[in-house]
């Protein structure tokens, strides 16, 4: 048994956040922001819109588009780093639910950025273990929620929004996910953490004070490890299939920022028709990014089936991994 890449769908908020608009709260400039990463606006999401909500939003667009019912899911995997509710119910569970779905497994991953990419590293293992037949996996994040809007640093950076993806079981072996490469280095924990309300320094007015539950990002120093580590993982998932970079019809990078991807498609030597950028538009989606980038490619009519897409994402932790897989919208029973 394979897993097939079957559908996409996303959500993004309504409320657009402009660079102008930023500059009324903090100490930046559209300039600055335009020409340190390319972002020009992020969507932000209402102050009683959660997390599930965007994400069972991105999940009925990629149910639709594979042509199942939500009651023909086996599992539902949930990355995110901004969820519903701290430790429980998962934001997967909140997403069953709205989506009437139950007695199935439903839990969330918490691998920042790469979020999406472990999340599809389990759906594969789960389809070609036999052990389900259609998997519902999604990267959906309330960012704004756990961004500090004193902290010109990191609040340019982020936005809000869901993507969404149906990994179903096929037996033809074109169809099939060619691979999916996962890992992390603790060792850079604290460049991109949110230091306090976790266990380690639970909730105080201290840490309220402090704005400790807010993200954290040592932004330079995680800039070159990215550009390193994104760049690495594509030169070995390429190797190890015996695949050519002008082979990929779609390299759909995490979208952090834009000199991050700039660096690595030329390292890549990858042509501009290949790559796809949608960070000037969303911002940093961290788990959502990679599903609303490929879901934009396909609205615009330019992701065909059979099409080869290589992921690529790096994130907190830190953690990173890539992806090589076929777009294969035939619909599953
Ligand atoms: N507006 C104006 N000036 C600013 C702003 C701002 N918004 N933010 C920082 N600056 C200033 C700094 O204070 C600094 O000033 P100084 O020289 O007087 O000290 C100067 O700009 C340069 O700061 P740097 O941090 O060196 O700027 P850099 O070019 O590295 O850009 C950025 C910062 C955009 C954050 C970049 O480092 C980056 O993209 N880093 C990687 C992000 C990433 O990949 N994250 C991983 C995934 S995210 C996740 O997992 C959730």
């Amino acid at each position: 048994m394979y897993a097939a890449f079957r559908s996409v769908g996303s959500y993004v908020p309504k409320n657009v956040m402009t660079n102008e608009d930023l500059e009324k709260i903090v100490e930046t400039s559209d300039e600055w922001i335009t020409k340190r990463t390319g972002i020009k606006t992020r969507y932000i999401a209402d102050k009683d819109e959660s997390t599930s909500d965007m994400g069972v939003e991105a999940a009925k667009v990629a149910l639709e588009r594979a042509g199942i019912e939500p009651s023909q899911l086996d599992m539902i995997v949930c990355a995110t780093i901004s969820p519903d509710y701290f430790c429980m119910p998962s934001t997967a569970c909140m997403i069953a639910k709205k989506l009437g779905v139950a007695n199935i497994p439903a839990f969330d991953i918490s691998a920042a950025c790469s979020g999406f990419i472990y999340a599809l590293a389990m759906a594969r293992s789960f389809v070609e273990s036999k052990t389900a037949k259609n998997v519902l996996i999604i990267g959906a994040e309330k960012l704004s929620a756990i961004v500090d809007y004193t902290d010109r640093t990191t609040c340019v950076l982020f936005g809000d929004g869901a993507g969404a993806a149906i990994i179903g079981a096929t037996e033809n072996e074109n169809e099939a996910i060619i691979d999916v490469n996962i890992s992390s280095d603790g060792n850079y924990y604290d460049y991109l953490i949110t230091p306090g309300c976790g266990t380690n320094r639970p909730c105080s007015g201290e840490t309220l004070k402090e704005h400790a539950c807010f993200m954290k990002m040592k932004g330079n120093e995680t800039f070159k490890v990215a550009v390193k580590t994104l760049t690495n993982d594509v030169v070995e998932i390429l190797k190890n299939n015996n695949i050519e970079s002008s082979q990929i019809d779609h390299f759909i990078p995490h979208q952090a920022n834009y000199r991050i991807l700039n660096a690595v498609a030329q390292a890549l030597k990858l042509k501009d028709e290949q790559l796809v950028i949608t960070v000037g538009k969303y911002g940093n989606t961290s788990s959502a990014s990679i599903p609303m980038a490929m879901n934009d490619l396909y609205e615009e009519g330019r992701l065909k089936a059979g099409d080869l897409m290589l992921l690529d994402a790096f994130g907190g932790g830190f953690t990173w991994g890539s992806a090589l897989v076929p777009f294969a919208p035939r619909k599953t029973s």
